[in-house]
């Protein structure tokens, strides 16, 4: 049984008060979740502090992106060693942004990954093609590519700490969601595609998160959906009211 993982990525975004009020309301959110996982990723700054606000409330603290090495000159980076001293024990890896804005490659991805599994940090990958590859019918090849690159190197038993995230750039921040039936297609071709590459058992624990507009209104129909394991929540999670809604989704 894959157990639910619903994850609020705040980006650039608060001030560490107003962070850590957040972090507040969602614990208030969570209380008393035995089906499902809560993940926040606050900017760095202010690890230590939410970590310190969410203590005792199992929700897991993670960044949003990882270095590979544990400290030296790698500036403007955070080490997975870092991320573990101030409360984290999970990293997003590959988000679009990172790759479109700050042009990271899968290679560099495939390093960060293999760099937070040898930390034994909770590893979301987040793969997705943009609206011209979709137009241009070519999601499918792109995702593949992402994933086969993205996991290089990456051994079976480290399987159960990867989370793939599947967010179609051309639904993140637009307002645009892809339809549950356009992500459940998706999530069931990753999870053949898992088996293909490792077993099939291990398909069927991996978790695949959809993110991508994910709000209040449409998280209960994708969590419907059979392949579909959690949410990577990005605007939606800066707003207690809302992030509190949307790990409370129905099933
Ligand atoms: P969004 O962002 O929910 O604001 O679309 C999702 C993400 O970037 O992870």
């Amino acid at each position: 049984m894959r157990k639910a993982l619903i994850a609020g990525n705040w980006k650039m975004h608060m001030t560490t008060v107003e962070g850590c009020q957040l972090a507040a309301d969602v614990s208030k959110a969570c209380s008393e979740f035995t089906d499902r996982e809560v993940l926040l990723a606050p900017p760095c700054n202010m690890l230590n502090e939410v970590s310190h606000v969410i203590k005792g409330s199992g929700i897991i603290i993670s960044s949003q992106n990882v270095c590979w090495e544990k400290e030296g000159a790698f500036t403007g980076e955070i080490s997975p060693l870092m991320l573990k001293d101030a409360g984290g024990s999970a990293a997003i890896v590959g988000h679009s942004e990172r790759r479109q804005i700050f042009m990271e490659t899968d290679e560099l991805v495939n390093r960060r990954v293999k760099g937070a599994l040898s930390f034994d940090l909770l590893t979301i990958l987040c793969i997705g093609e943009t609206l011209e590859e979709r137009e241009a019918e070519k999601t499918f090849v792109v995702l593949e590519r992402q994933i086969r690159k993205g996991l290089a190197g990456v051994e079976s038993a480290d399987m159960e700490k990867i989370v793939i995230a599947y967010e179609p750039v051309w639904a993140i921040g637009t307002g645009k969601t892809a339809s549950k039936e356009q992500a459940q297609e998706v999530h069931a071709y990753l999870r053949k595609l898992i088996g293909q590459i490792y077993e099939k058992n291990i398909a069927e624990q991996t978790r695949i998160l959809y993110g991508g507009s994910v709000k209040p209104a449409n998280v209960d129909e994708l969590m419907a959906q059979p392949d579909i394991d959690g949410a990577l929540v990005g605007g939606a999670a800066l707003d207690g009211d809302s992030f509190g809604r949307i790990i409370n989704f129905e099933n």
